[in-house]
C-alpha cells in the first residue's frame, strides 16, 4: 500500500498503522483519515488478518484535528464537507479489532481516534485531554460522547471544560486506557496482544466486538437478547466445535476462522 502521512505493515496476523506527520505531531487532516480508511478497507479484506493496531511516535500519537487545514471553514464547509466525521467513521465500522498504541499527546481528535478503538494501550509517557475549548470550538469526533462512556461525566467534563491533560496513570484508573506500559515497550505489549486476539476464530473475535459495543447502543435487557443470539450462533461454527474439542481432548485447538 503506498501511502504518504501513514505507514502500513503487516506482522504476522496483525495489521500495523504508524500515524506518520512527526512535523505536525501526527494532526489528523482529511488526507490522514482517507489512507487510514483505505488501510483499514485493505486489512478487513484480508482474511489473514485478524487483528489492527494504530499507533503514532514517541511524542504524539495524534495532538488532534489538523488546525491549520479547519482555520478558516466557514459552517458551510464544515457541514456541506461533512468536515470531520465523513472518513472518520471508517474506523468505528471496522468489523475486526483495532488497538491503540498511544504514546505522547493524544488530544483532541487524537484522543477521539484513540477512544474509537476498541482498547488504547498507552505508553506511561501519554497524554490525553480535549483540549477543543482552547479553540473556540468543542470536540468533534466523538469526545463528548465517548469520553463519559469511558470515564463517566465528572472526568470527562473537568476534560472537556478546562482543557487540562490527563496522564497514563489517571487515564488507566478513570477506565480509559486498557494496560500502561514503559514507553519503550508499548510496540511490543500492543502487538502482542493483537497477535493473540488474531490468533483466535476471527467470526468468533468479530462477534464478540460486535456484542460488547452492543453495549453502549442499548437497554441492558435488548443488549443480552443480542449476547444470547449471537452466543447460540457461534455453535454454528466449525471454530466452536474445534475449540471446544481441542479443550476435551487436552491440546491446542488451531481454527480455521470459520
Ligand atoms: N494541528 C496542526 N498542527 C499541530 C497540531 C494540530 N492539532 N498540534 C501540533 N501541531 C504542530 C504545531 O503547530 C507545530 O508546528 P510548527 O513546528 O510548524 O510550528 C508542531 O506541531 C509542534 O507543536 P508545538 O511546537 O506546539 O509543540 P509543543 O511541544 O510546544 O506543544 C502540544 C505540543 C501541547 C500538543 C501543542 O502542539 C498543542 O496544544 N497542540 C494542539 C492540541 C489541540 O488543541 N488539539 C485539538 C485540535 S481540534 C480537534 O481535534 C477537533 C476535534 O475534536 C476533531
Amino acid at each position: 500500500m503506498n501511502h504518504e502521512l501513514i505507514l502500513t505493515e503487516t506482522r504476522g496476523r496483525v495489521g500495523l498503522i504508524t500515524l506518520n506527520r512527526p512535523k505536525a505531531l501526527n494532526a489528523l487532516n482529511d488526507q490522514v483519515m482517507d489512507e487510514i480508511s483505505a488501510a483499514l478497507d485493505a486489512f478487513e479484506a484480508d482474511e489473514g488478518i485478524g487483528a489492527i493496531v494504530i499507533t503514532g511516535s514517541d511524542r504524539a500519537f495524534a495532538a488532534g484535528a489538523d488546525i491549520g487545514a479547519m482555520a478558516d471553514y466557514s459552517y458551510m464547509d464544515a457541514y456541506k464537507g461533512d468536515y470531520i466525521t465523513r472518513n472518520w467513521e471508517r474506523v468505528k465500522t471496522c468489523r475486526k479489532p483495532i488497538i491503540a498504541a498511544v504514546a505522547g499527546f493524544a488530544l483532541g481528535g487524537g484522543c477521539e481516534l484513540a477512544m474509537t478503538c476498541d482498547i488504547i494501550i498507552a505508553a506511561d509517557s501519554a497524554r490525553f485531554g480535549q483540549p477543543e475549548v482552547k479553540l473556540g470550538t468543542l470536540p468533534g469526533a466523538g469526545g463528548t460522547q465517548r469520553l463519559p462512556r469511558a470515564v463517566g461525566k465528572a472526568k470527562a467534563m473537568d476534560l472537556c471544560l478546562t482543557a487540562r491533560f490527563m496522564d497514563a496513570a489517571e487515564a488507566e484508573k478513570a477506565g480509559l486506557v486498557s494496560r500502561v506500559v514503559p514507553a519503550d515497550k508499548l510496540l511490543e505489549e500492543a502487538l502482542t496482544a493483537a497477535e493473540t486476539i488474531a490468533s483466535f476464530s476471527l467470526p468468533v473475535v468479530m462477534m464478540i466486538k460486535e456484542s460488547v459495543n452492543r453495549a453502549f447502543e442499548s437497554s441492558l435487557g435488548e443488549g443480552l437478547l443480542f449476547e444470547r443470539r449471537v452466543f447460540h450462533s457461534s455453535f454454528a461454527l466449525n471454530d466452536q466445535k474445534e475449540g471446544m474439542a481441542a479443550f476435551v481432548e487436552k491440546r491446542k485447538p488451531s481454527f480455521r476462522h470459520d
